[in-house]
């Protein structure tokens, strides 16, 4: 029994009957499957919006199906669904309301937390996001020397990152190309040096996106920015101004910075970091895009919100996803999960979807602080399909770990291509497609043998397939396909972690290691003495000195 009262989830009779049918099920083929079942290739199918799913190549029967669904309804998944939809404080250990989904909500919308309809705040900050992105587009909005802003610069990690940093480059053919944006998020100068080093600091200005404001990367970084800009200006603290803005939920910690509150951009507490690229912490891409493309990118989010919140579990496609992660985590216990982008402009997705996945599901508590004794997030990684043929591909094809992967393409190729570059799209899909279909099917050792290949060969040369791939195909990228991905994944996450009774929305897992790098630090710079550090760290740190002649 939980200290919840409910059941443990191993124990449960939809669990036990899961594990009892995947021992009857065995080595189940899908080629068998397919023999068996003409059909399956357009029963095995779902839509949402303007994303076609197929999950045909999965080992899994209609009864797979129906005892994945039985569990999420044990485990009662639309039930913190509709309580996260609902405001309630979902997020258990920090006392929090999970509403991500409100930032994208229509503005006629009701969604309260703590009897308070939060609608209203949304569409006042991205109005003001807007008004704030067309005058720095226009040119309105210049720096302290009266240049036009030419350069953005976001700062900020993790949650305050990687969201604006990936959709950037998913909508880059969308993006004002006059505009030079980048980001920054190591601590390392590196990359603050690289960021900064050929742009005029008149024509830059800097976001600095933290939802604490105290996240100590982020707070060092903005401040050798700020040192930068004013040395390379020879200006005052009152050009600051002019080329910084925040984006935060902490009013007091961005004035302490020296940041006029007129000129920050709010969210709340209830937008979880890994889930706040569509709030102010977008504004950067809004400044790339224009409000109009992040507005159609908000209402592709909407579409599935919507769609998950209401769509019945036999269709709903963000359940679908997460049950088929459960399928192969806890019964076929796969480690990892690949995502594989057969796309250039998601080079950086997988990088994203790391965060949303792993920090949200990367835990062995469950809610009700008890351990779980199941296997819960998986490792999520990949790179974009083609470049992962000629590099890892090798290792799911015939290496020994069973890794579930999602196949993501788009029918057109991006409108801004030159025709050749179109003609490319083809081979590049094509590719897409071979992989999925050799994934599944492989090649037997007597089709080997057909092709008079010597026998010492044929095991080499055999493929033994049945490694499960989702297809997720889209006419085209678009702000509102990149929308519907995100939620996409966002609700899978939610699913997973549902059945698994694990909070998805907190990340205690990262404070320890904040704790002690602060510890730490002294002893590197000044050679303090920290009392009860371990003896290899002791060494390590005193080697460091040595290494930096100090
Ligand atoms: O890594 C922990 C974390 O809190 C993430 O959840 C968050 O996205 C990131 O740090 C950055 O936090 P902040 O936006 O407060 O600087």
């Amino acid at each position: 029994m939980n200290a919840d009262g409910r059941t443990r989830l191993n124990q449960t009779p939809e669990w036990t009957a899961l594990a009892k049918h995947r021992e009857e099920l065995g080595e189940v083929r899908l080629r068998e499957l397919f023999a068996a079942d003409p059909g399956r290739g357009t029963g095995y199918t779902l839509r949402v919006g303007d994303l076609h799913l197929d999950y045909s190549k999965h080992l899994v029967t209609d009864e797979t199906l129906r005892l994945l669904h039985a569990l999420a309804a044990a485990t009662d998944v639309f039930g913190l669904r509709d309580a996260m939809f609902g405001g309630e404080k979902i997020n258990v250990t920090e006392d929090r309301a999970v509403l991500h989904t409100a930032l994208r909500a229509p503005r006629d919308a009701v969604i309260e937390v703590d009897g308070e309809n939060v609608v209203p705040q949304v569409h006042a900050v991205l109005d003001k996001m807007a008004g704030f992105a067309d005058r720095v587009r226009s040119g309105e909005w210049t720096g302290h020397t009266g240049k036009r802003i030419k350069n953005i610069v976001n700062i900020g990690i993790g949650g305050s990152d990687l969201g604006p940093a990936m959709a950037y480059e998913v909508l880059r053919s969308f993006t004002d190309r006059d505009l030079t944006v980048r980001f920054v998020s190591n601590v390392d100068g590196a990359d603050l040096h690289e960021a900064t080093r050929d742009l005029d600091p008149a024509e830059t200005l800097f976001i600095i996106a933290s939802k604490t404001f105290t996240t100590i990367e982020t707070i060092t970084n903005a401040t050798s920015a700020r040192d930068w800009l004013l040395t390379e200006l020879k200006a005052g603290q009152d050009a600051v101004a002019k080329h910084f803005v925040a984006l935060s939920t902490n009013a007091g910690k961005v004035s302490e910075f020296g940041i006029d509150t007129a000129n920050m951009f709010e969210f709340w507490d209830w937008v979880g970091g890994r889930y706040s690229y569509d709030s102010a912490i977008g504004l950067s891409l809004m400044i790339a895009i224009g409000p109009d493309r992040f507005r159609e990118m908000l209402d592709g989010f909407h579409l599935v919100d919507e769609h998950f919140r209401t769509a019945p579990a036999e269709s709903n496609v963000p359940l679908l996803l997460g049950l088929l992660g459960v399928w192969y985590g806890n019964f076929h216990d796969a480690q990892s999960h690949a995502v594989l982008p057969y796309s250039h402009y998601l080079s950086k997705f997988t990088a994203y979807l790391q965060q949303l996945d792993m920090e949200s599901n990367g835990k062995y508590v469950g809610r009700d602080g008890q351990e779980v004794d199941w296997q819960t997030g998986p490792v999520v990684w990949g790179t974009p399909g083609t470049n992962g043929q000629h590099a890892y591909y090798q290792l799911i094809h015939q290496g020994t770990k069973l890794i579930p992967a999602d196949f993501i393409g788009f029918a057109e190729p991006v409108a801004e291509l030159s025709d050749g570059l179109k003609a490319q799209h083809d081979l590049l899909m094509a590719n897409f497609f071979a992989q999925t279909q050799a994934l599944a099917f492989g090649k037997t050792p007597d089709e080997v043998r057909a092709e008079g290949v010597p026998e010492e060969l044929v095991p080499h040369k055999t493929f033994k397939g049945n490694h499960p791939t989702t297809t997720i195909l889209a006419r085209e990228l678009t702000p509102s396909v990149l929308g519907q991905l995100i939620a996409l994944y966002e609700h899978k996450v939610f699913v997973q972690g549902a059945v698994w009774n694990i909070d998805s929305f907190d990340q205690w897992g990262v404070e320890l290691g904040k704790v002690l790098a602060k510890r730490v630090e002294p002893a590197l710079s000044e050679g303090a003495d920290v009392p009860g550090l371990d003896a290899s760290t002791t060494v390590l740190v005193a080697k460091y000195r040595e290494l930096r002649g100090r």
